[in-house]
């Protein structure tokens, strides 16, 4: 599936940043570890590679991605259905929560972020990884990026999360251990890998339809196209990613 697809290459593109950040954000000992949000399961490998003693659960809502988790599960990792803005997650206090680019599907994160703080240890740590901004002067990702966050603002939703945890942060008064931007530069042709494959899950979206024309899309997506297939590897993004460790008050 395509989104299997993408999440693949959204968590190589990531993959370096994301460990480093774990690796210093979290606690010393870490014997219980939740992957919230964890789609086909590549953070939750992330997160059992980096604390091996651990046991590692990826919790998602999505049938999909939780079977296909389980296609590769490691001797440490369980993967299970789960609504993470419901009933608590199974097992014990965790030491480790971790959600990364989740926060954009919740409706309402302030009550949800302080709810997951009850469910870690007493030196737990819940780390958060959300787009600050994305800094670009190729014009095929800047009109990729006028579009897409234009059909989000129509669906009161937001590309750039970064901002919005620390509005939620300082209004619920949590305890913000780290919060800082690391720069990711991704090539372009990662990128128009990834944007490509997301315009096939918007181009049908309501918004689009009566906004832009099947030749505006179908343009877009050829320039996409074109640099995907480029021979050199060159990168006009950054990708800045606020990272946000919290603990328990
Ligand atoms: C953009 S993906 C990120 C996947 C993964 N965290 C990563 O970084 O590779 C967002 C994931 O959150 C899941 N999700 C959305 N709402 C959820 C909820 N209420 N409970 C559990 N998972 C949820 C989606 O099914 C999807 O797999």
């Amino acid at each position: 599936m395509l989104a299997d697809q993408l999440l693949a290459l959204l968590a190589q593109v990531f993959e370096p940043t994301s460990a480093a950040f774990i690796r210093h954000a979290g606690p010393e000992s870490v014997k219980y570890a939740i992957d919230l949000g964890c789609g086909p399961g590549y953070a939750t490998r992330m997160l059992a590679d980096a604390f091996p003693s651990a046991s590692v659960i990826g919790l998602d809502i999505s049938n999909h991605f939780i079977r296909s988790a389980r296609s590769r599960e490691h001797a440490t990792t369980r993967f299970y259905l789960h609504d993470v803005t419901g009933n608590p997650p199974p097992g014990p206090p965790a030491d480790l929560m971790y959600a990364r680019y989740l926060l954009t599907h919740i409706s309402d994160p302030t009550v949800v972020v302080s709810r997951w703080l009850d469910f870690l240890s007493r030196d737990g740590r819940l780390l958060i990884e959300e787009n600050q901004s994305i800094d670009t002067d190729n014009p095929v990702f800047v009109n990729y990026l006028d579009i897409l966050t234009r059909m989000l603002v129509g669906q009161s939703n937001n590309l750039y999360l970064g901002p919005t945890v620390e509005e939620l942060v300082n209004s619920a008064g949590l305890n913000c251990l780290i919060d800082q931007v690391t720069p990711v530069r991704v090539s372009d042709r990662d990128t128009a890998t990834m944007f490509r494959m997301n315009i096939e899950s918007w181009q049908h979206n309501p918004f689009i339809l009566d906004n832009y024309s099947q030749r505006d899309v179908l343009s877009i997506m050829s320039a996409l196209d074109s640099i995907r297939r480029a021979d050199e590897v060159f990168s006009s993004i950054t990708f800045n990613v606020r990272q946000f460790a919290l603990g328990r008050s």
